[in-house]
């Protein structure tokens, strides 16, 4: 994919419709009036102020990934360059942030059936991401692998998340058994350059390394090395990703809520929680775009979802991230979403231009209730389903917006991405959160270290052996 110049970029631009969070389109009992946001630009500015100042240190070290990886970059592509030439299969071992990102690009860049094509035409290894410890999977992946042919990219920041490093030490082993002292040829590890484990390993076994930046946490790590290099070798144009986040970043430097897409829903989806709404629907119109769901997911429910602000004061605050998939979840979901509750937001992902058209072909002429489908394409159908659902979500009240991607490549990617991580750190700010710890992440891999009796968790091991028995009177 070549960027082209500025008229193009301009035409890739994705934009944000909130008309349906709008009283005058929702109703007032659900909706916002412009007053509402007047009244609340000063807490927007605020936001804004608090993502710019602080960007770039601490843990936004990710805003500026866009800008400062050109030496990374050209040692991704040239590494990417060198697999592509000698292994088939590139297998990811991570987990959360080091896993959802690249399952995302690769499902909205990448052919559909992408594993599937023969080699011929996929000219790029297969990708697989392995973001569980269960035994049946790792089996299953051992079973389709040519070892030969694969390379694996072991990514974890912590370099100590028990998943991935228990699947380190068992691909490692299988490897050392096989290749001896090139069993490094088949690894790669992808983290922090001073913190964990994972270094220390990876230095022993003289495995190449790519660092991930101390700023970027694992939901915010897709633009640097724990990304671009699957996406890399999957032949995805990595410099298009940042150019496209770099362009999102351009269109978010205003302070005007109208002027900075990632800013308005920020917002919104504040004042929304504010009233209750405390569920975020995330409903792509496209398969492509199925794991940017998934990705979005982490990220808002992660980052926002958090016990205590930044004064200390219990607020049990986030919004619960759902994933839906339209039309698919059209006969499952939203049902609930047009008549349950009045307490979700649903962001729904528009492509204006699918990458292919499909024509519906003739027949059922005797049919007016089948043929009526006749001489469309399904790009026109779904295109109206996704209007058809807005509409009944907006005459039901529901609060709905709109992000519309011209077309799905990877400047737009790299444009929704980022704009996501920018609404995620503009709305944390308006919580007046953490947005980039993860404690309720750390409970969870702590009380795991102390039931397989890691060294130091003995008081964790203590205390989880003190608590409350179960009662058989509630198992059935
Ligand atoms: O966003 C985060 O920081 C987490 O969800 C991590 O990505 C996840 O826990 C994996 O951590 P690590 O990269 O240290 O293995």
């Amino acid at each position: 994919m070549k960027i082209k110049n500025a008229e193009w970029r301009k035409s890739m631009q994705i934009k944000v419709d909130y008309n349906n969070m709008m009283a005058d389109y929702i109703g007032k009992e659900q909706g916002f009036t412009a007053k509402n946001l007047a009244d609340n630009k000063k807490l927007a500015i605020q936001a804004f102020e608090t993502v710019n100042k602080n960007r770039g240190t601490g843990m936004m070290g990710w805003t500026e990934l866009p800008y400062n990886q050109k030496e990374i970059v050209d040692d991704i592509i040239l590494t990417a360059k060198n697999i592509k030439k000698k292994f088939d299969n590139f297998v990811v071992l991570g987990i959360g942030g080091s896993a959802l990102g690249p399952i995302a690009v690769f499902q909205a860049l990448c052919h559909l059936r992408h594993n599937e094509l023969p080699k011929s035409k996929r000219k790029a290894p297969k990708l697989y991401v392995e973001d569980n410890v269960d035994p049946e999977r790792m089996v299953a992946l051992l079973d389709v692998l040519d070892l030969d042919k694969t390379i694996f990219n072991v990514v974890t920041k912590s370099g100590a998340t028990s998943e991935t490093m228990a699947q380190y030490l068992i691909i490692m082993d299988i490897l050392k058994k096989r290749y001896g002292d090139k069993a490094k040829d088949h690894m790669i590890a992808t983290t922090s350059a001073h913190k964990g484990n994972l270094i220390k390993i990876a230095q022993v076994e003289g495995l190449k390394t790519f660092y991930i930046p101390d700023g970027v946490g694992g939901r915010f790590s897709e633009l640097c090395p724990v990304g671009l290099l699957p996406a890399a070798v999957l032949g995805i144009d990595i410099k298009a990703l940042l150019a496209g986040a770099a362009y999102m970043d351009k269109l978010c430097k205003s302070r005007d809520i109208k002027k900075n897409p990632a800013l308005v829903t920020a917002l919104l989806e504040y004042l929304a929680m504010q009233n209750g709404k405390n569920i975020s629907v995330m409903m792509p119109y496209a398969d492509s775009l199925k794991y940017i769901a998934d990705w979005y997911c982490q990220l808002w429910g992660e980052s926002l979802g958090k016990a205590v602000d930044n004064d200390g004061n219990e607020v049990f605050v986030g919004q619960t991230p759902v994933k839906a998939l339209g039309v698919t979840d059209q006969h499952s979901q939203v049902q609930l979403y047009r008549e349950g509750p009045f307490d979700k937001v649903i962001t729904i992902i528009a492509v204006e231009n699918y990458r292919n058209t499909v024509e519906i072909s003739k027949g059922c002429e005797d049919i007016p209730d089948v043929n009526f489908l006749c001489g469309h394409t399904m790009n026109e159908l779904i295109t109206a389903e996704r209007k058809a659902t807005e509409y009944a979500l907006t005459t039901a009240h529901r609060l709905n917006y709109t992000i519309t991607l011209p077309e799905v490549n990877a400047f737009t990617i790299g444009q929704l991405l980022f704009m996501f991580e920018l609404e995620t750190a503009y709305t944390g700010a308006m919580l007046n959160i953490d947005t980039f710890n993860q404690p309720g992440v750390e409970g969870g891999k702590n009380a795991t270290y102390a039931l397989f009796g890691k060294k130091g968790y003995e008081a964790t091991k203590a205390e989880m052996d003190n608590a409350p028995k179960k009662n058989s009177e509630y198992i059935c």
